[in-house]
């Protein structure tokens, strides 16, 4: 069989490394058979045990019992109470972590102020009513959280903990220590303009495990002298509305702007949590700018829906000391998946199939690049080797299927997903060649039917590894998935494959032999079940 020859290079987007923009939501939306499919469960039990150097992963609100209350509505200078409605028509400026938890509702009117300029500290509104926002209205603190069933935030007005960030978890590296003035990192990593050790980079990236619930502020930027002329951290948001949450304004945990003499700060980490989001306001969590830019922050959304207005962006900070070298992109991780934020996503639906190569010269080398890729009964065939580098890949009933073998060319195929690999309902990721499979973040095969399977096969340098029940990891091939590659052609020539340990003298192996599969996992936990 043939398929239609794609000779070009897919290169839908610059992911990942270098201050990428990420753009307004597309305008098309899945079908509803397909939302459901990329309904992913968050797991959040799994993200805290590994720990060291990851960071927090349970939300911390300070004031989590409805005793914690810490100002009545008059000392607020409202009127009204909070069990009714309390309407706050005058700014405050606090010098400590402010907590309200009622049954009632809370209004802001338009040009108030609510304002605790102190690094780390709280504001949090949690009622059952409505909270409402006004135009122009200001709330500046170092984490602050809205919860009700309605939230709105009008025009103009700013939620901004920019700036702002207490402590990141200890044991993180997103401060670089070095006099270079190297921007923090966070989601993304921060900028050095030093070239040393082929590296330009600044603070790492941290909190891996909290993608899809982040709750870690962002950290400094490094300082050209021992006085600190980096930007600041940015802080930590959380918004949750059980039925409507309405953006027009701004919502901010931007890193703090460096210096000629300092990085940016990183941005820090907004959670989103609505029935429907709806506004045409700005959600960010960019780095700041300074000698060396900032890395973006990480946002997570949960919403049922959402508008298409909103701004939603997490890029890095733009570098003084080298403008061609900005801090690197954040994560935005969207649990539902039904609409995506960034540029170059690709979608392929309903028994779709992108064909890369000739079948009788698998010889070429084919590359994907894009921000996200989405398989929904679909397949990928390959003949030849194939490079793919996405931050979220997501198949459903799904192949990519690499044939990777001419008669004595063996090409190896290298899959690179940044942040999320999820395999789900009978998805197969096959190459009768050498695959490397790589990411920072998950990768998770759900169920029976979900494999990975090569001739040989890396996986490397993931922080999480799910192996689900009836899942299969598998190296080297049995028959079935033969193609047109043996291994015999390979012993043939007398070079065994140097992963062997122990090769028969022929070296000629077979799947009934037993075999050692080396499986290097850099960081955390593997977990089978
Ligand atoms: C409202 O709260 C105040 C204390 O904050 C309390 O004294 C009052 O009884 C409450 N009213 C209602 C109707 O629950
Ligand atoms: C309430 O208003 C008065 C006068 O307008 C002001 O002095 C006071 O600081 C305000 N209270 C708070 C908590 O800001
Ligand atoms: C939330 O807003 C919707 C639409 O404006 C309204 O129908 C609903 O009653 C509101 N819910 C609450 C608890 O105020
Ligand atoms: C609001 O209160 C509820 C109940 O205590 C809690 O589960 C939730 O996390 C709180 N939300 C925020 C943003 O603190
Ligand atoms: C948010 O706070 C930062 C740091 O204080 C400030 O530079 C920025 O102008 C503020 N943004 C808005 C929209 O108010
Ligand atoms: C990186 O460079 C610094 C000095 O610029 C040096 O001390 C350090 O050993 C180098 N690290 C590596 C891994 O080469
Ligand atoms: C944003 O949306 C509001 C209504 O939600 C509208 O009044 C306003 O004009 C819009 N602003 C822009 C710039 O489109
Ligand atoms: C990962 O797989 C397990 C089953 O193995 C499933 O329970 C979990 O929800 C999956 N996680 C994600 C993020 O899909
Ligand atoms: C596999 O290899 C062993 C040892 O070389 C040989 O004895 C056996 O017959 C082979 N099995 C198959 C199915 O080729």
């Amino acid at each position: 069989m043939r398929c239609i020859i794609w000779w070009a290079v897919l290169l839908l987007a610059a992911a990942s490394l270098v201050g990428v923009r990420a753009d307004r939501l597309p305008s098309s939306a899945l079908p509803l058979r397909d939302l459901d499919r990329f309904a992913l469960v968050p797991i959040d039990s799994l993200a805290g045990g590994g720990g060291d150097g990851d960071g927090g992963s349970s939300v911390d609100f300070p004031c989590q019992t409805y005793s914690a209350t810490s100002k009545s509505c008059e000392e607020l200078n409202g009127s009204g109470s909070f069990n009714t409605t309390c309407v706050i028509s005058s700014s405050s400026s606090l010098d400590g972590d402010l907590c309200v938890y009622s049954t009632g509702s809370v209004e802001i009117q338009s040009h108030v102020k609510i304002i605790c300029p102190v690094r780390g500290c709280y504001i949090t509104f949690n009622v059952s009513g409505s909270i409402r926002i006004g135009e122009h209205v200001e709330i500046i603190a170092g984490s602050v959280g809205l919860d009700a069933a309605n939230v709105s935030l009008g025009l103009h007005s700013t939620i901004n903990t920019t700036a702002l960030a207490g402590e990141p978890p200890p044991q993180t590296s997103g401060t670089p220590h070095s006099l270079e003035g190297a921007g923090g990192g966070h989601g993304g990593r921060g900028a050095s303009c030093k070239v040393s050790n082929d590296t330009n980079w600044g603070g790492d990236v941290y909190a891996w495990s909290t993608l899809d619930s982040p709750w870690s502020y962002g950290s400094m930027g490094g300082s050209m002298l021992a006085d600190q002329f980096g930007g600041y951290g940015g802080g930590r948001i959380m918004l949750r509305a059980s039925e409507f949450l309405y953006v027009d304004g701004q919502v901010l945990a931007e890193g703090g702007v460096g210096s000629l003499k300092g990085g940016g700060g990183s941005g820090g980490s907004i959670i989103i949590h609505a029935f429907k989001l709806y506004g045409n306001g700005t959600i960010s969590a960019a780095g700041g700018n300074g000698w060396g830019g900032g890395g973006g922050g990480r946002i997570s959304l949960d919403c049922y829906s959402i508008q298409q207005d909103l701004e939603i962006t997490v890029h890095g900070g733009q570098s003084f000391g080298c403008a061609q070298n900005a801090g690197a992109a954040g994560t935005i991780y969207d649990s539902s998946l039904q609409t995506l934020k960034v540029t170059g996503q690709i979608r392929l639906l309903s028994k779709s199939s992108i064909c890369f190569g000739l079948s009788e010269n698998p010889i070429s080398e084919f590359e994907l690049v894009a921000e996200e890729l989405l398989m929904s009964d679909a397949v990928i065939k390959v003949y030849g080797a194939f490079r793919m580098y996405v931050k979220v890949l997501l198949m459903w009933d799904s192949k990519i299927q690499i044939d990777g073998g001419a008669k004595d060319v063996v090409l190896s195929s290298m899959l690179e997903a940044r942040n999320l690999v999820v395999l789900r309902h009978g998805s197969v990721i096959s190459s009768n060649a050498d695959l490397g499979v790589y990411g920072q973040g998950r990768l998770n095969l759900s169920g029976p039917g979900d494999g990975i399977k090569a001739r040989r096969l890396f996986l490397s340098l993931f922080y999480n590894i799910e192996v689900g029940p009836g899942s299969l990891v598998q190296a080297p091939l049995n028959e079935a998935v033969q193609s047109s590659l043996d291994a015999l052609s390979r012993c043939n020539s007398k070079t065994c494959p140097s992963e062997l340990i122990t090769p028969p003298d022929d070296c000629h192996v077979n799947s009934s032999l037993s075999y050692t599969l080396q499986v290097r996992i850099i960081y955390y936990d593997v977990i089978f079940f």
